[in-house]
């Protein structure tokens, strides 16, 4: 029987693991960003010199690995509201940092903790995004590097800590697409020069004011959503998936040493 041109035949080259040694796997080298292909992680997303993010035309994902062991991730993602569906959120998340291959077929994502950011516009709700500190570790359960046999293109699918699969990505660059791998800690030049404003493309009306980066402090991040919105259901959402994602999420204060 010939298979139909269009079943993608999918080829497994790689799902082994390292079992002992904390480097990377040569199969996850690359950047990968799912179907748009309009979020990229490195320097197109993130500007660590303005502490700012550069807001992609669409939402999406994406991951970058390094053979020595490091990695970035890139989220830009609207969450719609039903009370007012005309006027979704979105959410920016950025984290690099170093990631590991325990050797039971997991990987292990550990973010340098001083420099994830995450940026939360609401249009409709407020004039000004919400822009934190932001660090969570992930764990995925499993990954696999498979060539779309259709598509003809590599093709990553990460499993989150639960087994469940996350929009798969596509190789789209190597060497991968990064910002530089060590410490970036931009908050000590961030010196607030006044509010900055991020241009929003996905249908949202104009300009939101993008405050400077606060450093955090304990509960931060929850009694600043609490100020701003407080019965805002997007912003519970969101911070229950946050703590439930691993039962070992940190929203990290920075402590000043
Ligand atoms: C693999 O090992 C890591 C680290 O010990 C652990 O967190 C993870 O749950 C394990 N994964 C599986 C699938 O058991």
């Amino acid at each position: 029987m010939i298979p139909s041109i269009k079943t993608a035949v999918l080829f497994s080259v790689a799902l082994a693991a390292s079992l002992s040694s904390a480097q990377g796997d040569a199969a996850l080298v690359g950047t990968w960003s799912t179907k748009s292909r309009k979020v990229i992680t490195g320097p197109g997303f993130y500007d660590p010199v303005n502490d700012k993010f550069i807001e992609p035309d669409l939402a999406g994902i994406s991951y970058s690995f390094t053979s020595d062991g490091y990695y970035e991730s890139a989220y830009y993602r609207a969450i719609s509201n039903p009370t007012t569906p005309h006027c979704p959120s979105a959410i920016m998340q950025w984290q690099h940092g170093t990631y590991t291959l325990p050797g039971n077929g997991s990987l292990v994502l550990t973010p340098i903790g001083v420099d994830g950011r995450q940026l939360t516009s609401s249009p409709c709700s407020s004039d000004t995004g919400v822009y934190v500190r932001y660090e969570q570790a992930e764990l995925m359960k499993s990954y696999e590097v498979v060539t779309d046999g259709f598509h003809n293109v590599k093709r990553l699918n990460l499993f989150k800590f639960d087994g469940s699969p996350m929009q798969p990505m596509y190789l789209v660059a190597t060497p991968p697409q990064m910002l530089p791998t060590q410490t970036l800690n931009p908050t000590s030049a961030a010196s607030p020069t006044g509010k900055r404003r991020v241009k929003r493309t996905d249908g949202g009306d104009g300009d939101h004011e993008q405050e400077p980066l606060q450093p955090l402090k304990q509960n931060a991040f929850t009694t600043r959503l609490a100020n701003k919105d407080s019965f805002n259901p997007d912003h519970w959402w969101w911070a229950g998936v946050g703590l439930t994602a691993l039962g070992t999420v940190m929203y990290m204060m920075p402590t000043s040493v």
